[in-house]
């Protein structure tokens, strides 16, 4: 197997977001940093085509990309080559990579959809990432911009997350730990496109926290090269000075409203902000000190890895310095229009996982190019999620 390796180093500075409140933490200019996880090494495959990424962390505030590829990729594999033909590997022994994995069919086959579905589920419960899996999908989904008519220049779920270019943004600092987690599921299924792949973990995430069934569908086709990722700046700010405004202009440029901002900022109820990825929230609380996954961070809720409405609960309360309130969480009781659904989804949880089952659904297929143009829909077998 030919490997050409050589090592790219990157500091990643993220940009320091200025708290309104000292009920915050004070953010400052971080380096994005790896876990302990994220020095284990990405493996893509394995053929003559075979691309290798290994990502070390040679110090906190340094990320070396042991490699000189330029994205993760995959090579196709017999199996399943024989139902689904790629139209093209391109690998080129100058040490760029890059694999145009469209196949004739469908862009992602029905069954390792499901089978990858169970691998997801095993991953959650010995790792617990249910949260940054839902940061992932909704990261690479995000970028979408309605004004754009040109796939993939118009950004969102398209895979293209998966390129170093992109996850070097600042608004994606720690996803890299994400990707890596993702790519052992990768590895085994060939037929599943990364776009497809974010989506799947991200709504399977959901569902086994304890959230609603997200009405999802399959099928979409991935980016092929570091060049169509979109541009920098594309995802919310969490410190801006117009909170509302702000939120406003990003999600209304997805062709999102202010029921699905609200919506779909109750996703906080998962998870934890990290000081040295994103520059918010507190080293550790009395909440994360002990994990479970690797410890600290300041989360939005109590309990962090069960997915209900106590994240509306608890911004509105702003009672316990050991939550997190960012200044785009508190804005949604202080703006009169998003106020009506906060309020609404702090009483009655039925109605938030009602709307936000529906709002995660829109978000997945943003900019998506679905192959069969309908989508796939997983059938309810038994690989479907336990009521
Ligand atoms: C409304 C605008 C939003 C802003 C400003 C925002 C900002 C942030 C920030 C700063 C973090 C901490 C990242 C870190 O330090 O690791 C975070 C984490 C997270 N975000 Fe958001 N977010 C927004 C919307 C969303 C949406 C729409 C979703 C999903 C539908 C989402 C899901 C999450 C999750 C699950 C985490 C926790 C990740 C983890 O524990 O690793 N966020 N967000």
């Amino acid at each position: 197997m030919a490997e050409q390796v050589s090592r790219l180093t990157l500091l990643l500075n993220a940009p320091a977001p200025t708290p309104p409140s000292q009920s915050l933490s004070q953010p400052k200019p971080m380096a994005l940093s790896l876990s302990a996880a994220a020095s284990s090494r990405i493996f893509a495959s394995s053929s003559s085509s075979t691309a290798r990424l290994s990502l070390r962390s040679s110090s906190p505030s340094l990320l070396s990309f042991s490699s000189s590829l330029k994205s993760l990729a995959f090579s196709p594999r017999s199996s399943y080559f024989s139902r689904y033909q790629r139209s093209a590997v391109n690998v080129s022994n100058s040490g760029g990579f890059s694999t145009v994995a469209s196949p004739k069919c469908a862009a992602s086959d029905p069954d390792q959809l499901k089978s990858a579905r169970e691998d997801i589920k095993e991953l959650l419960k010995s790792k617990f990432c249910h949260p940054i899996l839902v940061r992932l999908g909704w990261h690479d989904a995000g970028t979408y911009n309605k004004n754009i008519e040109e796939w993939p220049q118009r950004g969102g779920a398209n895979g293209s997350l998966r390129f170093e270019v992109e996850l070097k943004h600042a608004a994606n600092a720690g996803l890299v730990n994400a990707l890596n987690l993702i790519q052992t599921v990768k590895d085994k299924y060939s037929g599943v496109t990364y776009a497809d792949l974010f989506q799947l973990a991200s709504a399977t995430a959901i569902e086994e926290a304890g959230g609603p069934k997200i009405p999802m569908k399959y099928g979409r086709v991935d980016v092929s090269g570091p060049s169509e990722c979109p541009e920098e700046g594309r995802l919310p700010a969490a410190g801006p000075p117009s909170p509302a405004e702000h939120l406003r202009e990003v999600f209304y440029r997805m062709g999102l409203n202010d029921k699905e901002i609200v919506a779909l900022s109750g996703a906080h109820t998962l998870g934890r902000s990290r000081p040295e990825r994103s520059g918010w929230g507190k080293p550790e609380t009395k909440y994360t000190k002990d994990g479970p996954g690797a410890p600290g961070g300041q989360s939005w809720t109590v309990q962090w890895l069960k997915f209900d409405n106590s994240y509306f609960k608890d911004i509105k309360a702003k009672r316990d310095e050991d939550l997190l309130v960012l200044p785009t969480d508190a804005v949604l009781f202080e703006d009169p229009s998003f106020m009506v659904y906060a309020e609404k989804y702090a009483e009655d949880q039925e109605t938030f996982f009602k709307d936000y089952a529906e709002a995660h659904a829109k978000l997945s297929n943003l900019g998506a190019k679905f192959d069969p143009p309908e989508g796939i829909v997983l059938d309810d077998g038994p690989t479907q999620a336990a009521p």
